[in-house]
């Protein structure tokens, strides 16, 4: 695996590349690597010739100081299991290469209510920070895909408004939420837990799965309302929010019949910890339609 630091030799690197005709896929990481990182390099690797990681821990994206300063990073274990999984190029910048003209955002981008709801309530400023840093990672690297985790479902949504706003042809594919054995999504914050709070957490997947299996007989506010009292009954969980909503305009949804595309959205702070994930409850797919495997 070839190691870059710098944006001009990336970039000179990755030219000589696409000059041979090669496609190149993209994975961007803030580190702390688990099999979910490496799932999208897995799946980058089986659709494109060169497969590029990115390791940056955006600045620009915590809207708690504590958050980023608590970050795990574990620079020499990611290079270990980026080298096994056979990524072709690894970019790990610092600030000052990203953002060479400081951190204020250039664009603004208008994501309409996406970027408002769920996330967005709870962590002002990061969609805008996130945004920022994945518009100027695609500006150097300039993929033909561009691999993102379900895990981060508004943030994939944000993502494709933003390459559709940018009008990029850069392609997205949203790969599929990587468990650990008791259903918990992976998430570089897991290590963060403390022993009591790690097995307490798989509750949330084991409400998200039970959600699930309520489609059908209950409609979504009933649904809601039963995943809240179990995940409130957890004396350590603190609930920012369980919603049902639109997988694509991310809006609450009155009646499953009223979509084609529902998901249960949750965030949970567990102790000190804050984990989202989600699980999709209905999802219709058009024949001929875009690749949304995990979706
Ligand atoms: P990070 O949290 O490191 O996640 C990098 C990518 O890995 C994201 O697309 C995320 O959805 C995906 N991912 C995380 N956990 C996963 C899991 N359990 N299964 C499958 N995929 C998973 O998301 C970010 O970094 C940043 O916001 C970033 C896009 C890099 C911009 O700074």
């Amino acid at each position: 695996m070839l190691l870059f630091k710098r944006v001009l030799d990336l970039q000179k690197y990755l030219l000589t590349q696409k000059n041979k005709g090669l496609t190149v896929g993209f994975a961007p990481t803030m580190g702390a690597l688990h099999r979910g990182h490496i799932s999208l390099i897995d799946r980058s690797r089986a659709e494109c010739d060169i497969t590029v990681a990115s390791i940056f821990v955006n600045p620009t994206q915590f809207n708690n100081a504590q958050d980023l300063e608590k970050y795990p990073r574990t620079p020499e274990r990611d290079i270990e299991m980026l080298t096994e999984s056979g990524c072709d190029i690894l970019f790990m910048p610092d600030a000052a290469e990203i953002y060479p003209d400081g951190t204020t955002p250039s664009v603004k981008f208008n994501f309409g209510k996406l970027d408002r709801v769920l996330e967005g309530v709870f962590r002002p400023g990061h969609f805008d920070g996130m945004a920022q840093v994945v518009h100027r990672l695609l500006d150097i690297i300039q993929p033909e895909r561009l691999y993102l985790g379900q895990k981060d479902f508004q943030q994939a949504a944000i993502v494709a408004k933003m390459l559709e706003i940018l009008k990029l042809k850069t392609e997205i594919v949203t790969c599929a939420i990587v468990r650990e054995e008791d259903g918990l999504a992976m998430s570089s914050r897991n290590v963060r837990l403390t022993v009591e709070d790690r097995p307490k957490a798989a509750l949330i997947h084991k409400v998200l799965t039970e959600a699930a299996d309520m489609v059908g007989e209950y409609n979504p506010s009933e649904i809601q309302k039963s995943s809240l009292l179990k995940l409130k009954a957890e004396p350590r969980f603190k609930v920012e929010y369980f919603e049902i909503v639109d997988g694509r305009t991310l809006l609450p949804i009155q009646l499953f019949e009223d979509t084609d595309f529902a998901v249960a959205v949750v965030a949970v702070w567990v102790g000190d910890v804050r984990l989202i994930d989600n699980v999709i409850l209905k999802q219709i797919i058009e024949e001929n339609a875009h690749d949304t495997e995990g979706y």
